[in-house]
């Protein structure tokens, strides 16, 4: 007989729920809030956590109409604890938790980042050990997994994330949020010409990005006291290539020191063109999620779901001492 899971996330500003059937995806339903807050230039917590209240259940039933299946059919329920925004993160785990005890259904807690790592096994297959660099709008980290589900963090950003760096870059040119494929689509465009420091140039496997977000800010400063104008175009192609070139400089040094069997980019940042490209020039085999599991998405939550799920990881709700868990 089939198994079903269904998978929760409202980490940020999107809200989403997939279904799996045997572990392979048949329904995702996401809603996004990006146009709510391309103009103000970022993610309000507050107005997230009342966008994901206001669309959870039509999210909700959309997922099942797409699956063709009721809650009834479902076996096991999984959702994003964290990290991410408390308000946001609250509204999923007590839908899960609510429906988790209505209708007497198994509960898995997903932290976020596991779910981005596993997003490349949505259309491909991973091998252990495993090197995985995710890269997003709140995270940037390089993990070992020597099998599976077992985390080996190697290093990780110092201050701004990958992501928050291209958000804020994107600012400084008047772009809207997020950044990220604003400054990818600029660069297509430009050439290298501006000078900007490779951040953390060292043998540890920590990355950092602020530094080069003043960089960033005071260069334009100097330029427009001099009444002049940064070429937007130039600029995108030369912070993008520093970006990517530090990020290549550190999993370079992982990939040579641990020799993992297989490898992957994950998180919003990779579905930069660039980044793919200078990737593959490298790695040929490395494996990306297809662009729509980039960003925040609930099938990455069920592909980590499931491996939990075959390892009897659950939560009785009804049996209250045995969860300690399911903190946020
Ligand atoms: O993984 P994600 O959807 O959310 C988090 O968990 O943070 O990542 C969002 C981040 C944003 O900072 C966005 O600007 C960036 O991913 N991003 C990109 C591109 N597409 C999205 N950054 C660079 N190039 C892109 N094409
Ligand atoms: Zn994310």
């Amino acid at each position: 007989m089939s198994e079903y899971l269904l998978a929760i996330e409202t980490s940020c500003d999107e809200t989403s729920i997939s279904i799996l059937k045997d572990n392979e995806v048949i329904s995702l339903v996401t809603n996004t809030q990006i146009d709510s807050f391309e103009e103000i230039g970022g993610v309000v917590p507050e107005l997230a956590s009342r966008m994901h209240t206001h669309n959870i259940l039509y999210v909700y039933a959309q997922a099942l109409k797409e699956a063709k299946v009721s809650i009834k059919d479902i076996d096991v329920i999984c959702v994003t604890n964290g990290p991410g925004l408390i308000g946001a993160l609250l509204i999923g785990v007590n839908f899960a938790k609510t429906l988790s005890l209505i209708h007497d259904i198994k509960l898995i807690e997903i932290n976020h980042l596991h779910g981005h790592i596993y997003s490349s096994t949505i259309d491909n297959e991973i091998t252990y050990p495993h090197l995985s660099l995710i890269v997003s709008g709140g995270h940037t980290e390089l993990i070992y997994l020597e099998k599976e589900l077992s985390y080996k963090k190697l290093g990780s950003t110092l201050d701004d994330a990958a992501g928050e760096c291209f958000d804020k870059v994107a600012r400084l040119l008047d772009l809207g949020y997020p950044g990220g494929p604003k400054i990818d689509n600029l660069a297509k465009n430009g050439s290298p010409t501006y000078d900007l420091p490779i951040p953390k140039n060292d043998d540890s496997f920590d990355f950092s990005f602020s530094g080069l977000k003043s960089a960033s800010y005071n260069l334009n400063n100097t330029l427009n006291m001099k009444n002049e104008k940064l070429n937007k175009e130039d600029f995108a192609c030369s912070f993008q290539s520093i970006v990517i070139q530090s990020l290549l400089n550190k999993f370079e040094m992982a990939y040579n020191q641990y020799k993992p069997n297989s490898i992957s980019v994950v998180g919003g940042v990779s579905a930069n063109s660039y980044l793919r490209e200078q990737f593959l020039e490298k790695y040929p085999n490395i494996i990306f999620p297809d662009k729509k599991y980039t960003s925040d998405n609930a099938a990455m939550i069920a592909k980590v779901g499931w491996l939990k799920y075959k390892n009897n990881k659950f939560i009785d709700l009804k049996d209250l001492n045995a969860n300690p868990n399911l903190k946020i």
